[in-house]
């Protein structure tokens, strides 16, 4: 059988990371490039921690036009780049390289993830109460979101309360907002929040069926209009049953997961994408990933 799929002009993108062969990002991009007639090939590269600097010298070299970077490398790339951009530099980690003249720019599309997550649900941080639990790598690219898209408060809520403060300090470096940092146990405190993310682990492999959110009439009684868990296995965790179950509109980390994918597109091509084929692509590979990979990560 003949394979003209890619050719002489066909454009090389890929992701880094280690361990990488679990990674759905193929299957994302490759199926967002092929329904949007774009002519690339997107793979998974092996890259180990020693030889990140010689990956990216190389993939320059080669004319790679656009790396995603994962795991364990999403901070130590930075110092192989010739320029970061703002929010990326607030989270202080890099999940997307586009290639320019003078090397690689690095960029951050999670936030962009989550924009595309709310926008679809017409909903915009502008202006919203919001409850931030966690305090990790996610909900910095998290505050980094809600602050530098303007949201009327931030309440960052974590078990340590010292990762709390100190998030909320680091984000008021970049943008500022008005943010406060309390316990998790705290979190009764306010009336009221629009929308809550949940970035902790609480729901995740050992922690299954349990939520950062002890209080089942939570959701209801601070009139929370939209949740977001950032955990995807199990798709739908205890966080996502109990705010369904109260009739708020409910998020998980697979749309997070697609549309950051999307974002790196629109960055590589300099390019809007429509939203509503965006949106169409998301649900095939939801439909997708649900009947067959849902053993992957
Ligand atoms: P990531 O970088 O992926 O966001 P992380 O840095 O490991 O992950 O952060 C995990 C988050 O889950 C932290 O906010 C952690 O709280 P601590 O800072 O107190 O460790 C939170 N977390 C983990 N287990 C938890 C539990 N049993 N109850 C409440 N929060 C928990």
């Amino acid at each position: 059988m003949i394979n003209d799929r890619v050719n002489g002009k066909t454009a090389v993108f890929g992701v880094i990371g280690d361990p990488i062969e679990h990674t759905f990002s193929p299957c994302i991009q490759n199926t967002f490039a092929d329904i949007l007639g774009k002519n690339i090939i997107y793979t998974a590269l092996h890259v180990m921690t020693g030889n990140l600097g010689d990956a990216i010298k190389g993939a320059y070299a080669l004319g790679i036009c656009g790396l995603n970077v994962t795991v364990p490398h999403k901070k130590e790339v930075i110092k192989y780049l010739c320029d970061i951009d703002k929010r990326a530099e607030a989270i202080g980690a890099v999940n997307t390289l586009k290639y320019t003249e003078n090397g690689y720019v690095g960029c951050n599309t999670d936030i962009i993830g989550i924009d595309y997550s709310l926008k679809i649900r017409n909903t915009d941080i502008k202006g919203k109460k919001v409850l931030l639990l966690g305090a990790g790598g996610s909900a910095c690219a998290a505050a980094v979101f809600a602050a530098s898209g303007g949201a009327e408060k931030i309440t960052i809520a974590n078990r340590t309360q010292s990762r709390a403060r100190e998030l909320a300090e680091h984000t008021n470096k970049y943008y500022k907002a008005d943010i406060e940092a309390i316990g998790i146990d705290e979190i009764g405190k306010n009336d009221s929040y629009d929308i809550v993310f949940n970035t902790t682990t609480v729901g995740f492999g050992k922690m299954e069926g349990m939520s950062p959110i002890e209080d089942e009439g939570f959701f209801e009684r601070k009139k929370v209009s939209l949740a977001f868990d950032t955990i995807y296995i199990p798709w739908k965790t205890k966080f996502i049953s109990d705010a369904e179950k109260a009739g708020v509109t409910a998020v998980n980390g697979f749309d997070m997961l697609i549309f950051q994918a999307a974002a790196a597109q629109e960055i590589w091509f300099d390019e809007k994408y429509d939203m509503g084929k965006i949106k169409n692509i998301r649900d095939e590979l939801e439909k997708y990933y649900r009947n067959t990979l849902t053993d992957r990560i």
